[in-house]
């Protein structure tokens, strides 16, 4: 049921329109099996971690050009990591992806963990990372929600669970949607989604590829989510 009525429409959607972005592989190269690096996901989702995309790309770029592996990056000098992480802000992503690549490179062959909790052991990298990670680089079933995610499930469903309890709730429900085969693809497409078309204000409901199951286009109400009760 929701597999054909909301994860596959939104993986098709996601093979159209998704956005270019470099530390992606598209699902057309995916589809022959080209996989995207550990390293360069793992670099890409500290950097997005409270920066815009817009903001991320340049760097993104010239960090892979400069230390194109995770031992480059253990190798390089402190200083050149702090100044070329320079603009970004939230230095202290910049002293754990240092302290991370060195570990990874002392403790682990050189090569990520494949699993969330291996990941979490790792500096810098928390819930969200680490099921990106696993999801994204390593094909895991792992509910990753960050903060597009958190919008899109709860005007799907229209969620109105007070807090602490919405956050599990959306993560259970971000789980049920994840397909077996392609979780890092529909993990970034909802990613996607959120940003192109469920966006915070004025969402573009006509274009939504499952406007037909989302409860809040149905009660026209999508902006009201995620649900804030009254004070
Ligand atoms: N924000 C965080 N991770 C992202 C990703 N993989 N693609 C697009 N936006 C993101």
């Amino acid at each position: 049921h929701i597999e054909q009525t909301i994860t596959k429409p939104i993986l098709s959607w996601y093979d159209k329109h998704h956005r270019d972005l470099p530390w992606r592989v598209s699902p057309a190269e995916r589809s022959r099996g080209v996989k995207p690096s550990p390293y360069r996901v793992w670099l890409s989702e500290i950097m997005l971690q409270q920066t815009t995309v817009q903001a991320v790309r340049p760097y993104f770029t010239s960090f892979l050009e400069r230390w194109p592996d995770v031992a480059a990056l253990a190798a390089a000098k402190n200083d050149d990591v702090m100044s070329a992480w320079a603009g970004l802000g939230y230095y202290s992503r910049a002293r754990n992806l240092k302290k991370c690549a060195e570990i990874v490179v002392a403790h682990h062959d050189g090569r990520f963990p494949d699993d969330v909790i291996e990941l979490k052991k790792l500096p810098g990298i928390g819930d969200y990372t680490a099921a990106a990670v696993a999801t994204i680089a390593f094909d895991r079933h792992a509910a990753v929600v960050d903060g597009n995610i958190e919008r899109v499930v709860s005007r799907l469903f229209r969620l109105t669970t007070p807090l602490p309890a919405l956050k599990r709730d959306i993560k259970t429900r971000m789980s049920d949607l994840t397909p077996v085969e392609r979780p890092g693809d529909f993990a970034q497409a909802m990613m996607d989604l959120g940003a192109m078309v469920c966006s915070p204000k004025r969402p573009a409901c006509g274009v939504c590829p499952v406007r037909e199951t989302c409860l809040s286009a149905g009660r026209d109400d999508a902006e009201a989510f995620p649900f804030k009760p009254p004070k």
